[in-house]
């Protein structure tokens, strides 16, 4: 295994009942990377995602993370690790203000119970703060800190969730559809951003649907279809891919708004 590899993905399957939802999958990540996941709805992208970080276990196959082997491993296990993720149905707190949703995040990644990372003293407390600061700074939220995260739109409840995976300090940051449900302005504005913590030294999966995001920023893009990688090279190879135009062929894009 090359020295610089972070992910490193072997025979990956899951089924579900008869379905298997990913089929055989072998990639790896590397340190650095921005890397793209695409394919049709229904490909397997989320359960892939669900399965590297730890919240779906394998049929067969492993997912080794920094070194180590994820089986059996519990998210929070993996997330601290240094693994994050953002989920493509917003898992914020709409009663908690931004502020305390990006704490939690933190509070998780420092492997502290919440009992303890919120009431374990100053010391803590102040390591929290700041990392939940640095993180709204990051993705620029920092001046609504004090809102209840209901009353923050849509696209801006994006980035909260964004901050949270960051407030970890990850190594690997996964995140899925982020773009979903965002105009074109504010996917471009995402895809700004996105390259930006990419240039950074930042190492990010990108699982998308929406085929023009990853293309435009993404290094390399893999291809699941029917829960197999069948494709896996930069953007303008896998464009050319027949295989790929077939896969996306009499798929109908607004089925996944
Ligand atoms: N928990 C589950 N139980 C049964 N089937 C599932 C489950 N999760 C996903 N699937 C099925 O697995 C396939 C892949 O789904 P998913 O990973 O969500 O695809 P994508 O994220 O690419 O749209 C779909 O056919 C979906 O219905
Ligand atoms: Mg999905």
């Amino acid at each position: 295994m090359m020295a610089d590899v972070l992910l490193e993905i072997t025979a990956l399957s899951r089924a579900f009942g008869g379905l298997r939802a990913v089929d055989d999958v072998t990639a790896e990540i590397r340190q650095g990377e921005l890397v793209g996941l695409i394919g049709p709805n229904g490909a397997g992208k989320t359960t892939l995602f669900n399965l590297i970080s730890g919240f779906t276990p394998p049929s067969s196959g492993s997912v080794v993370f920094r070194g180590q082997n994820l089986a059996g491993m519990k998210p929070h296990q993996v997330s601290r690790l240094g693994m994050a993720r953002t989920f493509q149905n917003l898992r914020i707190f709409p009663n908690m203000t931004v502020f305390d949703n990006v704490s939690v995040g933190a509070i998780g990644a420092l492997g502290y119970g919440l009992g303890q990372g919120l009431f374990g003293g100053a010391k803590r407390a102040g390591e929290i703060s700041a990392r939940a600061w640095s993180a709204l700074e990051r993705v620029g939220l920092a001046n609504l800190a004090g809102e209840l995260a209901a009353n923050l739109s849509y696209g801006k409840r994006k980035y909260l969730e964004i901050a949270r995976a960051l407030a970890t300090d990850p190594v690997l940051l996964i995140l899925d559809e982020p773009a979903a449900g965002l105009n074109d302005t504010e996917t471009a504005e995402l895809a700004h951003f996105i390259k930006s913590l990419h240039a950074d030294g930042g190492t990010i999966l990108l699982v998308e649907h929406d085929m023009g995001l990853v293309m435009s920023i993404c290094q390399r893009v893999m291809v699941l279809a029917s829960g197999a990688k069948i494709a896996d090279a930069a953007p303008k190879v896998v464009q050319a891919d027949p295989a790929v135009l077939e896969a996306y062929l009499g798929i109908d894009e607004e089925e996944d708004a």
